[in-house]
């Protein structure tokens, strides 16, 4: 399987932009799971719709493919104000942001996707945008240049990111509210799953539900990938119809094991088990060893892993736990052991970076 193929990548990609659209929900309580940030979500909106006011500035972080962008669109339509979408690598010039900004209508929400990858340049036009609503801009050239300050409308800036620990602090200082999002749980996925399988008109059972909800790394976008390919394999090798014997051959053939993780996710895992005998390395060993870049280790494989325990993240480097030594079909032996007693603290804080 090619590598660019694979479901499991959470990144979102060209062929998902429009069929994401489609299974996007439009409103909180058709957004499932989330609870703690929905929560808090529903409250601000309520009060802020009450005060006739604009939303405090808002930054929402976790790994791809756990509803960032879905969220922010659903604040939009739950305030009943237009939103403008963009991200950091696209904004390239202070005063491209400036233009945006100054084109804001009142209580309008600017989203800013991957708002870590701002240029500092850049991100230094949002301090007073932010927080006194506006803008310095410089009039004219050379020794006749002066900056003035224009007033911008209210307005809401919504912020995503994958990588909390690259914002900077005086960023972090500026938004109202931060709001981690969290791996689904099986049954929030099984809602997912069965609201997208409505949606796109698939015939599924609760069982083949459960089937793909199990291998989707707790991420709504690849449950939404995984359900997708899934119908294109019932509707072209079976009746069309998928119960849980269909998810399971059509998922054995995507090569996602019964913990979802794919080749790719195997392949790190061997690396670590065999060629570094269980760790510690660094991160950047790692990727060289299975030609794959850090960072995409780093956003996409290693999130997960660390979450169900098969991976380990020490100050020395990538640990392999006892777990995968045998979900590998390797014997785990106290060599191991010994290199992970430091590990625990490091493990919790994985959600940090
Ligand atoms: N809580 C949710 N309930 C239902 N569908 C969701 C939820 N979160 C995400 N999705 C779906 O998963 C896909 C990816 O979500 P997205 O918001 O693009 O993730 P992110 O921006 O965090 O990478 C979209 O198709 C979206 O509709
Ligand atoms: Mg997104």
């Amino acid at each position: 399987m090619e590598r660019t193929d694979s479901p499991i990548d959470n990144k979102s990609k060209p062929e998902d932009v429009a069929i994401e659209g489609n299974l996007r929900p439009k409103r909180l309580d058709s957004y499932f799971g989330q609870k703690l940030v929905k929560d808090e979500l529903n409250i601000a909106i309520r009060a802020a719709n009450k005060r006739n006011d604009s939303l405090d500035h808002l930054l929402f972080h976790g790994p791809p493919g756990l509803g960032k962008t879905t969220l922010a669109m659903i604040v939009a339509e739950e305030m009943g104000v237009s939103i403008r979408i963009t991200s950091g690598p696209a904004i390239e010039r202070a005063g491209d942001l400036a233009s945006i900004l100054t084109n804001l209508q009142k209580d309008d929400i600017l989203f800013i996707d991957e708002i870590h990858r701002l240029p500092l340049s850049v991100e230094e036009v949002l301090y007073p945008a932010m927080e006194d609503f506006s803008v310095d801009i410089v009039l004219g050239k050379g020794p006749k240049a002066r900056e003035v300050r224009l007033k911008i409308n209210k307005f809401t800036l919504i912020g995503a990111t994958t990588r909390f620990s690259l914002i900077s602090q005086p960023l972090r200082d500026r938004f109202g509210s931060t709001h981690r999002l969290d791996f689904y749980n099986l049954d929030d996925l099984e809602k997912i799953i069965t609201q997208s399988a409505n949606a796109l008109d698939c015939v599924i059972s609760q069982k083949g539900v459960i089937a793909i909800a199990k291998r989707s790394r707790g991420t709504a976008r690849v449950a939404n990938r995984i359900l997708r390919r899934v119908r294109d394999y019932a509707l072209v090798e079976e009746n069309g119809e998928i119960d849980d014997r269909v998810a399971g051959d059509a998922l054995e053939r995507m090569q996602i094991d019964e913990f979802g993780l794919d080749q790719m996710d195997r392949q790190l895992l061997r690396a670590l088990v065999k060629d570094f005998q269980g760790g510690p390395v660094g991160l950047d060993t790692l990727a060289a060893a299975i030609s794959e870049d850090s960072e995409t280790i780093m956003d996409v494989y290693e999130p997960y892993l660390l979450k169900i325990g098969f991976m380990l993240r020490t100050p020395k480097g990538r640990v392999a736990s006892e777990r995968a030594f045998h979900h590998l079909g390797y014997e785990y032996n106290n060599i191991q052991e010994k290199k992970i007693k430091s590990k625990d603290a490091a493990q919790s804080s994985f959600l940090e970076e």
